[in-house]
């Protein structure tokens, strides 16, 4: 039985007078890794960040377990188990890797019976590599590095689901794979449902089992990945 984590309504949402995204219309389920395509500029950062709510929707609601949660300020939705690894990071660069990784524990607010120190052993064993550079200041890290502790500070929170905004921009082909095996670990070991935005077709397919193809604002297509060959979708990606 499928059990639907997330929910997006005909959501809309602007800049100003422009209008971005236009009746957007999800159903994610709990346990699903889904990837969100598109071109560049067709929206998808805006509805990662309309879904986590650093972005107002102007129109339309969104459900997270059944909860209306279109109203809530980010740092709700984070608790309620939203967690988010933006597009460019967006770490502090003169914070260690360690203190990082505690300012993501911060959205655990509240959430007593949860032992910190049980996650972040955790997120280290999921990526040996931020233990041996634990002291070091997150802007002096490599983009894999980085890329690797913005997704362990988006886990300390323990969320349920983890949005990932261009997770391998930028990176080289074997912190790709390292990646992509931390995020299969997640799924497999945690249950967590994934969304992940990516220009990389074959990425996105052998990761994701659903896909939603976005153009100017609107999903245009949606599927299982396992239905269809990315060299269908391809048409409606590549620039
Ligand atoms: N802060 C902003 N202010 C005004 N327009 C923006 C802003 N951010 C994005 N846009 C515009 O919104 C559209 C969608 O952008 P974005 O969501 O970043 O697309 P994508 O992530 O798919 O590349 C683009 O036309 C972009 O120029
Ligand atoms: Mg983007």
């Amino acid at each position: 039985m499928t059990v639907t984590l997330l929910k997006l309504e005909k959501l809309g949402s602007a800049y100003g007078q422009s209008r971005v995204l236009w009746d957007i219309d999800m159903d994610i389920a709990r346990g699903d890794a889904v990837a969100l395509i598109g071109r560049n500029g067709v929206g998808k950062t805006t509805l990662l960040n309309t879904i986590t709510g650093v972005h107002k929707l102007t129109s339309g609601k969104i459900y997270l377990n059944g909860n209306d949660i279109s109203a809530s300020p980010a740092h709700a939705r984070a608790r309620a188990g939203i967690g988010y690894v933006p597009q460019g990071r967006q770490l502090f660069p003169q914070l260690t890797v360690q203190e990082n990784l505690t300012v993501g524990l911060a959205a655990l607010a509240g959430r007593k019976e949860i032992k910190q120190a049980t996650i972040v052993d955790h997120i280290y064993d999921l990526f040996p590599k931020l233990t041996e550079i634990r002291a070091r200041k997150a802007g002096l890290l490599s983009g894999g590095e980085q890329q690797q502790l913005a997704i362990g500070r988006a886990l300390a929170g323990q969320p349920k689901l983890l949005l990932l905004d261009e997770p391998t921009e930028g990176i080289q082909p074997s912190v790709v794979r390292q990646i992509e095996h931390a995020l299969r670990r997640i799924r497999a070991e945690l249950g967590m449902t994934i969304m992940i935005v990516e220009q990389y077709l074959d990425f996105a397919w052998s990761f994701a089992e659903s896909y939603h193809v976005m153009q100017r604002g609107k999903i245009i297509r949606h599927g299982r990945t396992a239905e269809e060959s990315s060299a269908e979708i391809a048409h409606l990606v590549n620039i």
